[in-house]
């Protein structure tokens, strides 16, 4: 494809230059990242290109045309892109996960929402040099939610996505607002101008539930007691969970998180009737993932050591939420249920991954 925005050359001559159409993925490096690179890497369709601050272990970049390191605020890095790659599809997954962010909340500020910011504008600028609209993939979280209390949490069930959106965190902020303003670029972006600019950033979104991958473990988040309890019975270590045996929030394993983005991403946008939906595969109490995990691993040893403080963080999100509207547009349907994730996935793929 040529470019139609040329690219002065250093004469001053402008030159036309040649762009390869590509996915870009940000954060890329991260846990969600490793599936999807190896998933669009078999898949073979795509070329991928990566963003993130630290550079890809050598077997995702070996599956990656090409791989930039470095910050997503650094827009003169994403004017470099810009001008060497025709991006179709944004997969934007960088972003510091909800622990992390309670710490340094200008940091996290910074990072996931002025940083999504020049993501979407990247978006925007792409679809406007290519003349077709980038489909850019926001992961946002159960973070959105925040429950006053565990009666309101009990009562509330599976909560839809417009109810409880009151987030008690910096990440669960972030995630709503940025939710917000990607629906902002899809529908009104410039609605004063004389030519209509929106539609050409196509912004999809979903809430994960907590993640687990066999593969990789968390850093920063607030469900990582699941993950991590299981990736420390294989390992053989001892485990001190930080909440209590009764915490429930909904969960979903990595391979269907993977699928849900891909699929989402492939979607007829006629059939879209939200920029934003709640996924689900199972709900699970900490007390129940001990349990299966010993199940496996009866040499585990657990305790329960509650962190108040990132417990009650845990406590503010949904038991489960209701996903019926992914279900019903889109087509989204897990392949692991909880006890399907356990057996076919974890268990298996995390003893394998320690041997
Ligand atoms: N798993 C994330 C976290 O704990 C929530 O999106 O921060």
């Amino acid at each position: 494809d040529v470019c139609s925005s040329d690219l002065p050359t250093g004469s001053g001559r402008r030159a036309t230059v040649i762009r390869k159409p590509v996915v870009l993925i940000t954060g890329a490096g991260g846990e969600i990242g490793h599936g999807l690179i190896a998933h669009l890497a078999n898949e073979g369709r795509h070329s991928v290109v990566t963003l993130d601050v630290n550079p890809l272990e050598p077997s995702l970049a070996r599956l990656v045309q090409r791989e930039f390191t470095g910050s997503i605020m650094d827009t003169s890095l994403l004017e470099r892109i810009l001008a060497e790659f025709e991006v179709e599809t944004i997969y934007h997954l960088a972003a510091l996960l909800s622990t992390r962010s309670e710490f340094t909340p200008v940091t996290a500020h910074q990072i996931n929402v002025e940083g999504t910011l020049n993501l979407l504008e990247f978006a925007q600028r792409e679809a406007k040099s290519h003349g077709r609209p980038v489909t850019f993939l926001y992961p946002s979280s159960i973070a959105a939610y925040g429950l006053p209390d565990l009666e309101t949490k009990r009562r509330a069930g599976r909560v839809q996505e417009d109810a409880f959106n009151t987030p008690s965190t910096m990440y669960g902020a972030n995630k709503l607002y940025c939710e917000q303003l990607g629906r902002y670029y899809a529908k009104f972006y410039k609605q004063l101008a004389a030519e209509p600019q929106s539609g050409r950033v196509d912004f999809r979104s979903v809430r994960f539930p907590g993640l687990i991958s066999a593969l990789t473990v968390p850093s920063g988040g607030t469900s990582d007691y699941a993950p991590e309890m299981i990736h420390a019975a294989a390992k053989g270590e001892p485990y001190a969970c930080f909440v209590r045996p009764d915490t429930r929030i909904p969960f979903m394993a990595m391979p269907d998180a993977i699928d849900a983005l891909l699929a989402l991403a492939t979607a007829p946008r006629a059939s879209l009737s939200r920029t934003t939906y709640n996924l689900a595969a199972f709900s699970a109490s900490a007390d129940e993932i001990r349990r299966v995990t010993v199940d496996a691993f009866p040499e585990a040893e657990f305790t329960w050591a509650v962190d108040e403080k990132r417990q009650a963080i845990v406590d503010s999100w949904p038991a489960d939420v209701d996903d019926s509207a992914a279900r019903r547009d889109w087509g989204f349907l897990p392949k692991y249920d909880r006890v399907r994730a356990f057996d076919d996935y974890l268990i298996p793929t995390v003893t394998e991954r320690y041997r």
